[in-house]
């Protein structure tokens, strides 16, 4: 049979979304994927959560179409308030992880050539869903304090754009934070240019160090901002629960594309973080895993401050899982991961060429420290060091 596939599968196959699995390498020392250390899952409180579910009065394992998810949805609205972000319970959707929300939300607004902002670089995982609906990307570099505005500016006064998605909080790869000023900016940009934002944000409340900063959502007056959130970083992937509010018009529309993409987001696993965080204390879990990821971002900075090379500069993150390294242009970081990192140092991390929709950024990599020992991250950036000045030296042979 002659397989005719959409168009869509030569874009997305080549999003580079597996590197982010680990390595079969015994040796290998792996900062690529953006995973949460396993050992602070709340094992033995979620274990309780689901026994309680599983032996409650009403099977949890029905078809539970509209029904399910308002006591959830109730907690999420009262953990945003606390935040700072108010949004009635009605207007949050549980999903299958923030990505869900990525997917619903380009499957939403994005016909094919539709002007689509993202930042450079940006979330792997983002271009992989909205590749799929075949945007004109437009990047906009990323700066010390979030996205570069100038730029921004002039792409909505040239372009017809759609869509801007941002990273606010410990962004994905580079473990920025946007400044109150560009918050206050972007949306009274999206306001004048007509735009919808999509704010993503995983990781904002793992924050280790300084003040937190208002969501975008809490800025908004013009119900322009989209926010996903998620239940992957600060309690477990594995349990796909993550949520989206948005306006009513299009919390509606989204609604019902996610009724036909997947009837709806497991009961079980619904009620079993609703049994979690009504009967165990979800800010004493976040303060341990403040700590815990406070130190090993330490032992990061501390590593790359000891080791790398004078030509390697790297971002001091506030929180979240990622720093960033920028190396001179001339260095291909794809190919010395390839070539010598790899095989011979058994050391990985994420290339930034995937990270950007044109493919053609070669100098930047996303290091992750959340899921690695500390000595592994003393060990692995002492092998990437020695790995960078012998791909600096081969550079151009
Ligand atoms: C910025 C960002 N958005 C969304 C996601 C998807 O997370 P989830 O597990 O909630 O689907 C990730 C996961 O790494 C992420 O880093």
């Amino acid at each position: 049979m002659t397989e005719e596939f959409a168009s869509r599968v030569s874009i997305t196959s080549k999003s580079g979304l597996n590197a982010i699995y680990p390595s079969h390498d015994p040796e290998m020392i792996s900062f690529t994927g953006g995973f949460p250390d396993a050992s602070l899952f709340p094992t033995k409180e979620l274990g309780d959560s689901f026994q309680n579910v599983i032996s409650g009065k009403q099977t949890p394992f029905q078809y539970q179409i509209g029904e399910e998810s308002e006591p959830l949805r109730n907690q999420i609205s009262q953990l945003l308030a606390a935040d700072g972000t108010q949004v009635d319970a009605s207007k949050i959707m549980v999903t299958q992880g923030a990505q869900q929300g990525l997917d619903l939300v380009a499957k939403l607004l994005i016909n094919k050539g539709d002007g689509l902002v993202v930042e450079g670089p940006t979330y792997i995982g983002a271009l992989a869903a909205f590749d799929a609906y075949e945007p004109t990307y437009y990047t906009v570099g990323m700066e010390e304090d979030g996205m570069n505005l100038v730029d921004l500016k002039k792409i909505l006064i040239q372009q017809h754009v759609k869509l801007i998605y941002t990273i606010p909080d410990f962004q994905n790869p580079t473990g920025t934070v946007m400044s109150l000023a560009k918050r206050k900016q972007l949306v009274e940009l999206a306001n004048r240019y007509d735009v919808l934002l999509l704010e993503d944000a995983p990781y904002r409340w793992l924050r280790y160090e300084g003040e937190s900063l208002p969501t975008l959502k809490s800025l908004d007056t013009q119900d322009r901002v989209i926010q996903l959130g998620s239940f992957s970083k600060i309690l477990a992937p594995a349990l796909r629960l993550g949520w989206l509010t948005a306006g009513n018009d299009l919390f509606e529309r989204l609604q019902e594309l996610k009724g036909g993409s997947d009837l709806e987001t497991s009961s079980l696993m619904i009620q079993t973080v609703d049994y979690y965080l009504t009967h165990y204390d979800l800010n004493e879990h976040l303060g341990k895993l403040q700590k815990s990821y406070q130190v090993k971002r330490n032992a990061m900075m501390n590593a790359m401050e000891r080791y790398l090379p004078d030509f390697a500069h790297y971002t001091k993150p506030q929180g979240g899982f990622f720093t960033w390294l920028t190396v001179p242009e001339d260095l291909d970081l794809e190919k010395v991961q390839n070539n010598q990192l790899k095989p011979s140092f058994h050391v990985m991390m994420i290339p930034s060429t995937n990270l950007f929709p044109d493919k053609t950024h070669r100098n930047g990599a996303r290091i992750s420290f959340s899921n690695v020992t500390l000595s592994q991250i003393d060990l692995g950036i002492q092998r990437l060091s020695n790995g960078l000045s012998s791909g600096y030296q081969k550079r151009s042979v």
